[in-house]
């Protein structure tokens, strides 16, 4: 059976995918951002799920936008003072922004969630309401053969996801984890190939931080036997693709969990706004390769803590309240393992009562540490720029990271192969695009023709660079082609690196394209494009464009070209 009630662009689908088990999926059509700099395509959905045994248990909720839709849809398929049960995988609002509404509706049932959800819900629902907290291999059986067992999933990616496994349908509940945002009518994965993009994106953005808790969770997973359908709070329910899928998460963070360069991030979670930074900075440090583990102080011992600084390349530190002892315990652990070859970097949260990030830095410039980024001072709630502000310095600090390591490596390496390399040569470019209120350009050398019909070429982007944001399929750009004997000038302007709040073009002459993305004057050439597809291999991304329009400005002019003595760096 399904159901779809339309109101513009916001939808509630309802879909039986199992025996007695109700998909109640709040399609989100528009949603173009999540969280900091995770622009979506595809728009997204909140998933919630009804199961009727003898007893009714509600998994999940919804976004609060979806109030009135969700709610009416609720009611119509129960009578909401007959749920026994609310599992909340986790506390983040786009799952239980609704569940103060539903407690009210639903006054005699209880909510099963980690110690830790309980722990927020507590100040999240203004009335009390009956509680229990619940953990790895804890059941509860509501009957008609649904037994239900929790499986504790810290930091995917809250630190008190719970995920919960019906052990008739052999449904695995997971919310976030393995979720995409992609909203389509269609209830489940059935078309991968639309999918996969979104799946991986997601992936490295929420997941990835917490690749090593990701493996634990899916050890635990491995325990309880066939898995038939992952239902997830984003997205397709996996069930076609699913073998494949989970295969892809476990791939991925073996593979984040090896590499080279790994940063430890302490902090405590849930206090100000350390959360979102620690995930902002974590998410521009990751574009450029190097791994980030993350520490809460509050969770995690101190064995932890020492066994992360001995292996990791940079610090940074989320400041922790100043009244807690044990986070004080884990600082004392931070300065005693730190070695005078990592980089620091520290953030306030905005929380009430930080201690003070000066005295702090001064501790670790005296054990001669270098800074991996200018101290993150927050006096304001975070928006849009700050975290733009935190993804830069993650990205800097990944790039001193990088910086280091090939220095060493260079030293270290025969070069004869990566001299070779570096004989392949390639033409001077600046990419431009515009999409929304945001412009950005960045110059590019890794272009080539790759197709006449439709006339196309490749490009190939690091994925640290910001401009990826604007360029995922279906974006459309202009390709500049820099002009020999007149670049120089614009290649020093595009490879500045630019500090928040400055202007790409400032100082920059150009004219808008038919695709509003930016003509330079002193192009040679340049061309509309338009992204067909991208490949994301190791760190770089492979852009197939076809181009739509174009002009040659000088009809003798040459392309500027690009000579290299190696091929591992530009
Ligand atoms: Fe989809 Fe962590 O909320």
């Amino acid at each position: 059976m399904v159901a779809i009630s339309e109101t513009p662009r916001l939808t509630i689908q309802t879909v039986e995918i199992a025996p007695h088990t109700i998909a109640i999926r709040s399609l989100d059509w528009d949603r173009d951002r999540f969280d900091i700099e995770f622009s979506l395509q595809n728009g997204t959905t909140y998933n919630s799920y009804l199961i009727q045994g003898e007893e009714t248990i509600l998994i999940d909720t919804s976004h609060q936008k979806f109030r009135q839709l969700y709610l009416e849809t609720l009611n119509n398929l129960v009578d909401p003072q007959t749920i026994d049960y609310i599992i909340v995988s986790h506390t983040e609002p786009d799952h239980s922004g609704l569940i103060e509404d539903v407690l009210r509706l639903a006054p005699r049932a209880t909510v099963l969630a980690s110690r830790v959800a309980i722990q927020f819900l507590e100040g999240l629902v203004h009335s009390p309401f009956s509680k229990r907290i619940v953990k790895s291999g804890d059941r509860v059986n509501i009957g008609k053969g649904h037994e239900i067992e929790f499986v504790s999933a810290p930091n995917l990616h809250w630190p008190d996801t719970i995920f919960s496994f019906d052990r008739k349908t052999q449904i695995l509940y997971t919310c976030d984890a393995f979720g995409m945002h992609f909203c389509d009518h269609r209830t489940f994965d059935e078309d991968l190939e639309a999918i996969e993009t979104d799946f991986r994106f997601y992936y490295d953005c929420l997941m990835g931080p917490n690749s090593r808790s990701l493996l634990n969770a899916m050890k635990r997973m491995g325990e309880l036997g066939k898995i038939k359908i992952i239902a997830s709070g984003h997205g397709p329910l996996l069930y076609h693709n699913l073998e494949t899928l989970t295969e892809y998460y476990q791939n991925w963070s073996q593979k984040q969990t090896k590499t080279e360069n790994t940063v430890g991030l302490f902090y405590v979670s849930g206090y100000g706004y350390s959360d979102q930074l620690a995930h902002a900075i974590g998410d521009g440090l990751q574009k450029t390769g190097v791994g980030v583990e993350i520490i809460d102080f509050h969770r995690d011992n101190l064995t932890e803590i020492q066994e992360l600084v001995t292996r990791a390349s940079g610090l940074i530190v989320g400041m922790p309240p100043s009244y807690s002892t044990v986070a004080q315990a884990g600082i004392s652990c931070l300065l005693a393992g730190v070695k005078n070859h990592q980089f620091i970097g520290l953030f306030e949260s905005f929380g009430s009562d930080d201690q003070p990030i000066d005295i702090l830095g001064r501790k670790f410039t005296d054990l001669g540490i270098k800074e991996g980024f200018t101290a993150i001072r927050i006096q304001e709630i975070p928006g849009e720029s700050i975290y733009k502000m935190c993804n830069r310095a993650g990205t800097n600090l990944g790039r001193l990271i990088l910086e280091k390591t090939s220095n060493n490596q260079v030293k270290s390496l025969d070069l004869n192969m990566e001299k070779a390399l570096g004989r392949i040569s390639s033409g001077l470019y600046i990419i431009t695009a515009k999409k929304g209120e945001i412009t950005d350009g960045m110059m590019a050398s890794w272009v080539a023709q790759a197709s006449f019909q439709p006339l196309g070429f490749t490009m190939a982007l690091a994925h640290d660079r910001p401009i990826n944001n604007l360029l995922q399929p279906g974006d459309r750009f202009i390709l500049n082609v820099l002009a020999e004997g007149n670049y120089q000038e614009l290649k020093k302007h595009f490879l500045k690196r630019l500090l928040p709040g400055m202007d790409r073009f400032a100082g920059v002459k150009f004219q808008p394209g038919k695709n509003g993305s930016p003509i330079l004057n002193e192009a040679l050439a340049y061309m509309e494009c338009e992204v067909i597809s991208r490949m994301e291999c190791s760190d770089h991304g492979i852009l197939y464009c076809t181009v739509e329009d174009g002009k040659v400005s000088q009809t003798n002019g040459l392309t500027a070209v690009r000579h290299r003595k190696v091929g591992n760096y530009y």
